[in-house]
């Protein structure tokens, strides 16, 4: 699990004004809540008087107050009032971290980390939102009992579509079919089965919006560690972008929030038999993913056995060991240890600017 990354929390429709929401993922508790605007707010869920949990408590002016004895934490995390001090104000202290939210296709994300906002690694975009022709649906969530990285290698592997979908007519896909390439922020593959030039395939695929594609490819890739994304391009105007943008809950549980786009079946009306239809895909996957032992992936490459097809993944795994080398990678044998002894906090951006944190920042890989 990584800090610094864009992580849907969850979803619009679950954050309503009078309720703050509880959330645990990456190592941490998390609350959010929506101010008397709609604005959505996310702060460590933590109370830094002693403990308590602020989702236990109310949202009231625009702050959500602390259950246990009233402390009220504003969207920036800031206590703006504690309730045994009368009027004084609040020391320095009384503060939590505060988290850059983004609402966007219906899901509350938020930047869980401490970069300055220009070297953030950017949300990755819905492109089709509001693109004439296309119709965006989702988001679709879900829960499996497997750690964020295996379900995204899933994706990032075209070799296992012969085995695990046979309803989808167990497409075969050879190592030599494809090649892996760099995007930013993540790599990509794309497979061509139309006798598409390497270059010819790679223009069509960009153009994600070009309903005149006749080209029959697919392909997927990683944006960051926890951003998935697929293309099919069907012959003439049957083209399906799909978003996984994955939460892991745990080390051993991801929530997904799946976005999916289609360029025809347009109308809301066909949402349903058409999210039926992936969610029934996805099952297959998860049959897999649930069962993969270990739970994580091995620390190094040694402990399985990599074929050339196996690229994709191999080239995820090299961009996740870049991220733990700038240190944005959480310890999780360290947290492991500290559970139920210590409170964490990823550390919010404002922990550039202001030191006197009352929680220590999450244990990170050295
Ligand atoms: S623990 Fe939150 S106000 Fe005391
Ligand atoms: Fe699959």
């Amino acid at each position: 699990m990584y800090i610094n990354f864009w992580y849907p929390i969850c979803t619009a429709e679950e954050l309503d004004q009078e309720n703050p929401r509880f959330i645990e993922m990456l190592g941490v508790r998390l609350v959010a809540f929506r101010d008397s605007k709609g604005g959505a707010h996310v702060l460590s869920d933590v109370c830094t008087h002693r403990g308590g949990s602020l989702a236990k408590g109310k949202v009231i002016d625009d702050c959500v107050q602390c259950p246990y004895h009233g402390w009220s934490f504003d969207g920036e995390g800031q206590c703006v009032a504690i309730p045994s001090m009368g009027d004084s104000k609040p020391p320095a202290r009384a503060k939590v971290d505060s988290y850059p939210v983004e609402e966007k296709y219906g899901v509350v994300f938020a930047f869980l980390g401490n970069l300055p906002e220009a070297e953030r690694p950017p949300l990755y975009e819905v492109a089709e939102v509001g693109q004439e022709g296309w119709q965006v649906s989702g988001p679709v969530v879900f829960e499996i009992d497997a750690y964020f990285e295996r379900s995204v290698e899933n994706g990032l592997d075209p070799l296992h579509n012969e085995f695990v979908h046979p309803a989808q007519g167990a497409p075969k896909i050879e190592s030599d079919q494809f090649e892996v390439e760099d995007a930013e922020w993540g790599s990509r593959f794309i497979v061509n089965f139309g006798g598409y030039t390497q270059a010819e395939k790679r223009q069509k695929v960009a153009q994600t919006s070009d309903t005149e594609t006749e080209g029959l490819n697919a392909g997927s890739w990683h944006h960051g560690p926890n951003t998935l994304l697929t293309e099919i391009h069907l012959t003439g105007n049957n083209d399906f972008i799909q978003y996984f943008y994955e939460a892991p809950l745990s080390p051993s549980r991801t929530r997904i929030f799946f976005i999916s786009a289609r360029n025809n079946t347009l109308g809301a009306e066909n949402d349903d038999w058409i999210h039926e239809t992936y969610l029934k895909i996805a099952a297959e996957d998860i049959a897999i993913l649930e069962n993969l032992w270990p739970v994580r992936t091995p620390d190094t490459l040694t402990k399985e056995l990599m074929m050339p097809g196996d690229a994709p993944v191999i080239r995820y795994r090299e961009y996740l060991k870049d991220w733990e080398k700038r240190g944005w990678r959480i310890d999780l044998k360290a947290l492991k240890r500290g559970k139920g002894d210590t409170a964490w906090a990823i550390p919010c951006p404002a922990r550039r600017e202001s030191g006197n944190w009352v929680l220590d920042p999450i244990p990170l890989v050295e």
